[in-house]
């Protein structure tokens, strides 16, 4: 039983694996704006709006941000205090123990690599649109996956069998379908390549797409402001704040929230890059703290002037931001728009896929995972394996899965690492007192409650389908355990 509760020290461990100090505060800050502005305010919130919570979106967009800003002073308490290599799964060890630790892991793998096809179905929604506005669309069946509808029929049937209502989905995700999502799945193979070859300059590079990222937004609310019809914020709340609609799935402000809970999944990216800052106890804490509080602002703008723009039913396409301006005859902003989210979701991905790679390689390094994972590739010093299995297996995802399934299993995979974050902030304030906290989430445990709490109601309002298939992530997590880490892992080595 104690196996399951090993852990390692706590305390501030400044050891690197010879990484360089290179990231101030404000490269961490445009870090996380980097892998946080995405699909989920460009695309989601479309989605949310006219499936859920109508103009009242924005609540789901303020409840969201609550419920992140909550786990947000919790990483960054983690992060000052606790140190280790990056992430929630190197705080986890030290505060929890293994076993927890790996769970946590299992719950990132799951977030960062469904978040990538997720994001790359939301690239790909504005890259049709694109296409299309220059004249050369792709054929519709190659641009978006089979349906769950379509699925159950290939799989004669099975997907009923194991309890899903492939009908609903399909409502919700459009009918059939088609064959693939050619430009997702082409762009996550692209995304591999990059980072095989290994990604210098990826600050900078990243400094630059964020701009672009912030430009498409200037374009969006300089041209919105001017064409809102505030009509189109009434019924404010046409599906109140909690509900189910006919098909059994919650709707409402809040189950609105958990859709658009996406929209920030990326700040605690930040947390990886503990290793590359220069000051990571103060840098660290400043840098997850401000990009989330641009962000949530920004959501809350933009999603007003959505909705303000063109009736919230109608945002229910695949690229709503520009479809909207469209409608309101400023087709050149919506090119704007769109060539910018196109340019700008590359850094999301990216980043998402690098965290992704770090994750698997720290675990591996641990010896929770076989060292196979870990190993870096002697000519490129990237790790090669781990890129392109996660990289193939991504793309298939993203070329066959509807952005609104990956999208639901990513949110409840982030929210239960929150929940254990928030929990780890909580069992350390009482069992280690004395630690040096140079950063502290204020209120003693009342803020990371609130986050635990306020994460654990959004998990619930998922439809029943997303926690079906996160038990199912789960359980197979366990098995993994189970059958391999807790015999493998260096502090079972290590006796
Ligand atoms: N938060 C990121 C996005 O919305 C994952 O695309």
């Amino acid at each position: 039983m104690s196996k399951l509760f090993r852990k390692k020290p706590v305390g501030y461990d400044d050891s690197d694996f010879g990484m360089k100090r290179v990231l101030s505060a404000f490269d961490l800050t445009l870090l996380g704006i980097g892998a946080i502005i995405g699909t989920g305010i460009f695309v989601l919130t479309g989605h949310a709006a006219a499936g859920q919570a109508g103009p009242a979106v924005i609540l789901s967009f303020i409840v969201a941000g609550l419920a992140c800003a909550f786990a947000a002073l919790s990483y960054a308490e983690l992060a000052a205090s606790v140190g280790g290599c990056g992430s929630a799964y190197g705080y986890s060890y030290a505060a929890f123990g293994e076993l927890i630790a790996w769970i946590i892991a299992w719950d990132l793998i799951l977030e960062y690599g469904v978040s990538v096809a997720a994001v790359a179905n939301g690239w790909s929604g504005y890259l049709n649109d694109f296409l299309r506005s220059v004249g050369l669309p792709l054929p519709e069946a190659l641009t978006k996956g089979p349906t769950t509808l379509a699925w159950n029929a290939y799989l004669g049937g099975a997907l009923e069998w194991f309890g899903f209502d492939p009908n609903a989905e399909s409502v919700r995700n459009g009918g059939l379908g088609g064959y693939i999502n050619l430009p997702a799945f082409s762009v996550i193979i692209g995304l591999m390549l990059l980072l095989i070859i290994g990604v210098k300059e990826t600050a900078r590079m990243n400094a630059i797409a964020v701009a672009i990222k912030l430009i498409a937004v200037a374009v969006f609310i300089a041209v919105a402001v001017f064409n809102v019809n505030s009509d189109n914020w009434f019924p404010f709340l046409p599906f109140g704040w909690f509900g189910h609609n006919e098909a059994g799935h919650p709707i409402g402000v809040l189950a609105g929230a958990s859709i658009v809970f996406f929209a920030y999944v990326g700040y605690d990216a930040v947390s990886t890059a503990v290793e590359e800052a220069r000051n990571p106890q103060r840098d660290v804490p400043i840098g997850i703290i401000a990009s989330l509080a641009f962000c949530t602002t920004i959501y809350v703008i933009v999603s007003a002037l959505m909705t303000g723009l063109i009736p919230y039913p109608e945002l229910n396409v695949s690229s709503p931001a520009s479809a909207a301006l469209l409608r309101v005859g400023h087709n050149t902003a919506a090119g704007l728009v769109s060539a910018g989210v196109v340019a700008g979701l590359i850094t999301v991905m990216l980043v998402l896929y690098y965290a992704l790679t770090r994750v698997i390689v720290g675990v591996s390094r641990d010896g929770l995972l076989p060292s196979y994972y870990s190993t870096v590739n002697r000519r490129t010093h990237t790790p090669v394996r781990t890129t392109v299995i996660v990289g193939i297996v991504m793309a298939i995802m993203a070329g066959f899965i509807p952005l609104g399934i990956l999208a639901e299993l990513v949110n409840i995979g982030t929210l239960a690492a929150f929940i254990l974050v928030c929990g780890g902030v909580i069992s350390l304030r009482l069992s280690h007192p004395e630690l040096p906290r140079p950063f502290k989430a204020p209120g003693g445990i009342v803020l990371p409650m609130l986050g635990v709490i306020s994460c654990g109601a959004l998990i619930l309002f998922l439809p029943y389908e997303t926690h079906l298939r996160f038990i199912g992530w789960l359980a197979l997590g366990l098995v993994i355990y189970f059958a391999y880490s807790i015999r493998h892992s260096r502090l079972a080595v290590a006796g």
